[in-house]
């Protein structure tokens, strides 16, 4: 079954983010002087169980979903996350992934391999530890991080590396993630900076631009654009000439792509947004709670979907949105 919203976009990724907490204060995500004051992080009996989790992702199963990507916050700070793979794996012909930031790799790499995971995308914003932690604001280094990556790669994952940009902190370390990464087989990408939520200080002057930063890297190394592997992939895809490396160019704030935008994010506490710059969410969990049958649940679901008309990437500088308090947070949503 498909199911189209009101602009004809089919349902067919849904992102689940199984917590709100992080090891890492990534400024633009979820910056100290918020994280660690006042911020409420979510309590454990408000969060949805590996069960409730599973029922949702079966009735979205029968309404068209293809792939399913694990969130957070960091996914891998949930205790027993390949128990929750396992059983979405049960679901047949789904395209299993991650977003982490890989420091529990090491530790986590081949349950999750095993329990069903086949790819995961980790992010790294430098490989230089002053340019790392100014960015990610952590103690861990970014060798850390490398060796998460290293212990998926020996899961016989595939990897893609996320790299948020930020203008004066880490544009120019591109260069040195390109050389880094050349012939590994691994996909890197750039992020530009996002208006997510409205505690990460985000202001258009610390955008870089994608084909600001596509043009810096092709004067050195010359690149070829290649299609994209799925209607609605967020990356435009490119390669080094000599094929050694793809890159991958996220533009939502310069070249948004809401046209093709076919996500639905469940948070961890059981709400549903369709869109990454929502306001509110529809709640899920209370449903589940207090005795929703899987048809109601169904209809529930496709209602939501049928009803949205979110773009907001595409209307960001006509609706003056930017500075508004109540955004959802990114840690909280899910990337
Ligand atoms: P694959 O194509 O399956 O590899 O994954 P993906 O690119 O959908 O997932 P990933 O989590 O790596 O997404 C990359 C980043 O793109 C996210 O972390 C977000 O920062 C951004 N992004 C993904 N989906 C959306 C979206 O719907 N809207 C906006 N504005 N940004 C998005
Ligand atoms: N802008 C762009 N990307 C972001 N991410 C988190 N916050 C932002 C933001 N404000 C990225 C992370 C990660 C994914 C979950 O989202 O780097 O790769
Ligand atoms: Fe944590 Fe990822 Fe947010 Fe960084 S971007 S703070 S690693 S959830
Ligand atoms: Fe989809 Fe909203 Fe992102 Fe547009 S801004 S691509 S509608 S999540």
């Amino acid at each position: 079954m498909i199911i189209n919203d009101s602009l004809q976009r089919p349902l067919r990724d849904l992102r689940i983010s199984v917590t709100d907490k992080c090891n890492f204060r990534c400024t633009y995500c979820m910056p100290k002087e918020t994280y660690n004051k006042d911020y409420k992080f979510l309590a454990k009996n408000e969060i949805l169980d590996f069960e409730e989790i599973y029922r949702i992702a079966k009735i979205f199963h029968g309404l068209g979903i293809e792939k399913i990507r694990i969130t957070g916050g960091e996914p891998l700070l949930r205790n027993d996350l390949s128990k929750l793979l396992g059983l979405l794996n049960q679901i047949p012909n789904l395209d299993l992934a991650m977003t982490t930031n890989g420091i529990l790799l090491n530790k986590y790499a081949i349950d999750l391999k095993n329990a069903g995971l086949s790819r995961v995308t980790v992010s790294l914003d430098g490989i230089d530890d002053s340019i790392f932690r100014a960015v990610s604001d952590t103690n861990y280094s970014y060798r850390d991080v490398l060796s998460g990556i290293d212990a998926a790669i020996n899961a016989n994952m595939k990897v893609k590396v996320n790299m948020v940009i930020k203008k004066n902190i880490n544009e120019d370390h591109v260069f040195k993630m390109i050389d880094h990464f050349k012939h590994s087989g691994i996909v890197l990408r750039f992020i530009e900076f996002m208006d997510v939520g409205s505690t990460n200080h985000w202001s258009k002057d610390a955008v870089v631009p994608s084909l600001d930063l596509q043009r810096k890297i092709h004067s050195k190394y010359p690149l070829k654009s290649i299609i994209k592997n799925y209607n609605g992939e967020v990356a435009n895809r490119f390669e080094l000439l000599d094929n050694s490396l793809e890159l991958g160019f996220i533009s939502s704030v310069t070249q948004p792509f809401c046209s093709e935008c076919t996500r639905i994010r469940l948070s961890s506490d059981g709400k549903l947004f369709t869109c990454l710059f929502s306001l509110s969410g529809f709640d899920i969990k209370n449903q589940l709670r207090s005795g929703i049958d899987d048809n109601e649940l169904t209809e529930l679901i496709s209602n939501i979907w049928q009803k949205r008309d979110d773009r907001y990437s595409e209307i960001r500088n006509q609706i003056g949105f930017q500075k508004k308090k109540n955004k959802v947070e990114m840690p909280y949503i899910g990337g």
